[in-house]
C-alpha cells in the first residue's frame, strides 16, 4: 500500500513534463500506469487538449484507450516518453526494466524518445545493477531451447518465464523471455552485451539509454527528482 503510495506521487510528478501538442511515450508497469491515469486526468480537466500517446503495451494501450486517452503508431521521434523501471543504478542512470515483460517495445519508445523520464519508488534504488532482479531477455520464440541453452553456455543460471501453471509467458511480440541471474560476481553491461550478440536474442533489459530525470516517490507522497548529469543533447545537467 505504502508503495502504491510512492509510486503514485512519482506518476503525479512526471505527469507536469508534459505539454499541450507532444507525443507521450506510456511505459507499462503499475507505476507507468499511475502516470497514464494522471495524464488522462490533466486532459479531461482540458489542461491539455492535443496529446497523443504511444503505447509500450497492448495492456497500457488498453488502459490508456479506456482512459479516453488518444494511441498512434510509433514512426517516428516523440516528445517524451515515461516509464517506470525495475532497478535504477545511481550515479550513471543505468536500468533494469522487463519484468512486465515489455522491455523490447520500451526500449525501442526510449530510443524514440527526445526525453526519457523514469519513475520510480524508492525501493528500485540500487548500487549495483542485476543483484536483486534477474535480467530479462526476449529471444525469437524459434530454435528458442537452442538460444535458451547458449545462454546458459555463458555460466548464467537462467530460466524462462512462466505462468504459474507452467506456460511459457509470452510477449506481445509472441516470444518467450528468459530471465538471467547475474549476481554480485558478474557486470550487467557486461552480460547484457554478450547475450545481444548471440543470433535468436532479440533485446535485453539492460538499459543504458539517455535517462534524463528520475522522480522518486516515497511512501509519505513525497518525490525526489534526479536529472542525469550529462547529456547528448545539452538537456539536464543540474
Ligand atoms: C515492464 O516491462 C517493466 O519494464 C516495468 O517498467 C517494470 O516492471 C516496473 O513495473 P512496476 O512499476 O509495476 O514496478
Amino acid at each position: 500500500m505504502s508503495r502504491d503510495v510512492a509510486k503514485l506521487a512519482a506518476g503525479n510528478a512526471a505527469v507536469a513534463l508534459v505539454e499541450d501538442g507532444m507525443t507521450v511515450g506510456l511505459g507499462t508497469g503499475s507505476t507507468a500506469a499511475m502516470f497514464v491515469d494522471a495524464l488522462a486526468e490533466r486532459v479531461k480537466r482540458h489542461e491539455l487538449r492535443e496529446v497523443t500517446c504511444v503505447a509500450t503495451s497492448e495492456l497500457v494501450a488498453a488502459r490508456a484507450i479506456a482512459m479516453g486517452l488518444k494511441i498512434v503508431e510509433l514512426r517516428d521521434q516523440i516528445d517524451i516518453a515515461v516509464d517506470g523501471a525495475d532497478e535504477v543504478a545511481l550515479p550513471e542512470f543505468r536500468l533494469i526494466k522487463g519484468l512486465g515483460g515489455a522491455l523490447v517495445r520500451e526500449k525501442i519508445v526510449a530510443e524514440a524518445a527526445r526525453r526519457f523520464v523514469i519513475i520510480v519508488d524508492s525501493e528500485k534504488l540500487v548500487d549495483r545493477l542485476g543483484i536483486y532482479v534477474p535480467l530479462p531477455v526476449e529471444i525469437v520464440s524459434f530454435g528458442a531451447e537452442r538460444t535458451y541453452r547458449r545462454i546458459l553456455g555463458l555460466g548464467v543460471e537462467a530460466r524462462f518465464r512462466s505462468c504459474p501453471e507452467g506456460r511459457k509467458v509470452i510477449s506481445d511480440n509472441g516470444n518467450p523471455i528468459v530471465d538471467c541471474y547475474i549476481g554480485p560476481e558478474r557486470d550487467v553491461a557486461g552480460m547484457s552485451g554478450l547475450i545481444r550478440a548471440m543470433t535468436g536474442v532479440i533485446e535485453t533489459g539492460y538499459f543504458d539509454t539517455d535517462v534524463e530525470r528520475v522522480f522518486v516517490g516515497d511512501d509519505e507522497g513525497n518525490v525526489r527528482q534526479l536529472v542525469a548529469p550529462t547529456r547528448k543533447d545539452g538537456v539536464g545537467g543540474c
